[in-house]
């Protein structure tokens, strides 16, 4: 499994013989101490090159750019190469092969460039893609820009790029300065171009991948909280391309569960249009059910400190929330039992009629994300009929509150309708199909690993000193062991019936 970091920094220190002295250094580090240390050294290179470039004696920036440019290359790293070497490393420690190319070389004015063909093979020869880029006016660099440009105007490459996955990690000079809509949106570039997207992992609670804050040249290794969302995005891409890998050893027999999640309708458009979709993607082995969640009572979430309620076996519904009139406790076992989701909802332009319990229903799924990831690792893919015009964002807003649930983001599917007509069927219909396909590999996969363990899927209430304190009490009556063991138990049942 081969993982290639991609660096997006204008102000990359790392190029040529210095991206393979880096992967060197990266493979030779033993700790996470040590990795710490040699960012700290790296970074303040990086200073240091900067003040010899000319900052000590006020050169105009333009001239200690092009002195910094006389540089070899060998030595230093950029603030979002920081992130990048952690991610690499954690992913190096999971057993991937990593290696490592700077946008800057390809992507250049000056005549001094490399040949794109060869920045093509880097990317087919990857498992993963992981791009590291910058936050430059809430979004990601032109370097980042040029590689999604370079993807996406090039079909030949897109096919070949098809299916491998892609994280991401943004840092910028603010705490709020535009590293999750970099990452969202670029999350969104790459699963339109095909690419399997995921973010961080459950240490720092499944978001959008790594996001730093650093500012000034040198900084980067002092944000800790935001090399430990780099190095969660290292391992998490590193195990889902493990995963897919693993997926090839055993097929899976017989039907594959997909489970639409009904959420915003207006006069069954939704609904007929699935069951449209389904019947003309005349897909084998397809076990397709409609949860129609829209016209349904669920109640907001109440937002408890402690969530869920208690640990336990999955298939116990654990929400807080159990009045007889809110309707999701009657949901749960159909939500979890599924090897794949779709959310799906109907966007009209005249909203009069419209029943939609999108928004309390997202919250509500808190306590299954809290419970160690439910739906961990399942693909996932929105569905959304939208009226020309009617501007709701829902496949954006649904790939952001589903990846969360540290799921596999596929490419979303949106169905535009003008008047009673929908004016892209075979496009949906094709990338329905895909998804399907993607399923079952993924589910195969899925079933093997787990069947091994799944201790890296345990919640971690970061921001939350109420939980931690439970999750201690938990742990100490082994409720949490048991409820691990039954799931892992269950994973190697269902493998062995569903695997050959
Ligand atoms: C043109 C430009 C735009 C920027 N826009 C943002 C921004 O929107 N939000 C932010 O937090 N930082 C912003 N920054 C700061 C950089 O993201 C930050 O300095 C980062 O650490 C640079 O990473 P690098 O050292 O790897 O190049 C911007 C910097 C530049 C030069």
């Amino acid at each position: 499994m081969k993982i290639l970091g991609i660096s997006a920094s204008l102000r990359n220190a790392r190029r040529g013989l210095g991206n393979v002295s880096l992967i060197e250094e990266i493979n030779s580090i033993k700790s996470e101490e040590a990795l710490n240390e040699f960012l700290t050294q790296e970074a303040e290179t990086h200073l240091q090159n900067f003040k010899d470039a000319g900052r000590k004696e006020l050169v105009p920036f333009d001239k200690m750019y092009a002195n910094l440019k006389k540089l070899k290359g060998n030595k230093g790293l950029s603030n979002s190469e920081v992130c990048l070497t952690a991610a690499l490393w954690s992913a190096k420690e999971l057993g991937a092969e990593i290696d490592r190319v700077s946008l800057s070389e390809y992507f250049t004015e000056s005549k001094k460039k490399l040949d794109i063909e060869t920045l093509k093979q880097k990317l087919i020869e990857a498992d993963g893609l992981l791009i590291s880029t910058p936050v430059y006016f809430g979004d990601r660099s032109s370097l980042a820009q040029s590689l999604v440009n370079l993807i996406r105007n090039d079909d030949d490459l897109k096919a070949k790029l098809e299916n491998k996955i892609y994280a991401g990690l943004s840092v910028g000079a603010k705490r709020n300065g535009g590293q999750e809509t970099t990452l969202i949106y670029q999350l969104m570039d790459m699963a339109n171009c095909k690419l399997l997207g995921v973010g961080n992992d459950s240490d720092t609670t499944s978001q959008y991948g790594g996001t730093g804050l650093a500012g000034d040249v040198g900084t980067m290794q002092k944000d800790e909280y935001g090399l430990k969302t780099a190095m969660g995005t290292g391992r998490r891409i590193a195990r889902v391309a493990n995963l897919m890998e693993v997926a090839k050893k055993k097929e899976l027999q017989g039907n594959h569960k997909v489970t639409f999640w009904l959420l915003q309708d207006q006069n069954d458009v939704a609904k007929n249009y699935i069951k449209q979709l389904i019947l003309d993607s005349e897909i084998e082995n397809l076990d397709a059910t409609i949860i129609e969640i829209s016209d349904k009572n669920i109640f907001r979430c109440i937002a408890c400190d402690i969530c869920p309620t208690n640990v336990d076996l999955d298939e116990v519904y654990r929400c807080i929330i159990k009045s007889k009139t809110d309707e999701l406790e009657l949901m749960h076992k159909a939500l979890i039992n599924t090897d794949a989701v779709i959310p799906v909802a109907y966007s009209p332009l005249d909203r009069t009629g419209i029943q939609s319990s999108y928004q309390r229903f997202m919250e509500r799924t808190r306590y299954l994300r809290r419970g160690d990831y439910i739906l961990s690792d399942i693909m996932t893919a929105p569905l959304i009929v939208e009226d020309l015009g009617s501007d709701e964002n829902l496949n954006i807003r649904m790939v952001t509150s589903m990846i969360r649930h540290h799921t596999i983001i596929s490419q979303p599917m949106v169905a535009y309708k003008n008047g009673n007509d929908i004016l892209n069927s075979e496009e949906v219909v094709s990338r329905f199909k895909r998804f399907n396909g993607l399923v079952r590999t993924a589910i195969s996969g899925k079933l093997q690993v787990y069947s091994e363990g799944i201790n890296h899927l345990k919640y971690n209430p970061v921001g939350y000193v109420l939980s931690t304190v439970k999750d201690a009490e938990d742990e100490k009556l082994n409720k949490r062991q048991a409820m691990v063991e039954d799931r892992i138990e269950q994973t190697k049942a269902v493998a062995k019936e569903r695997l050959i």
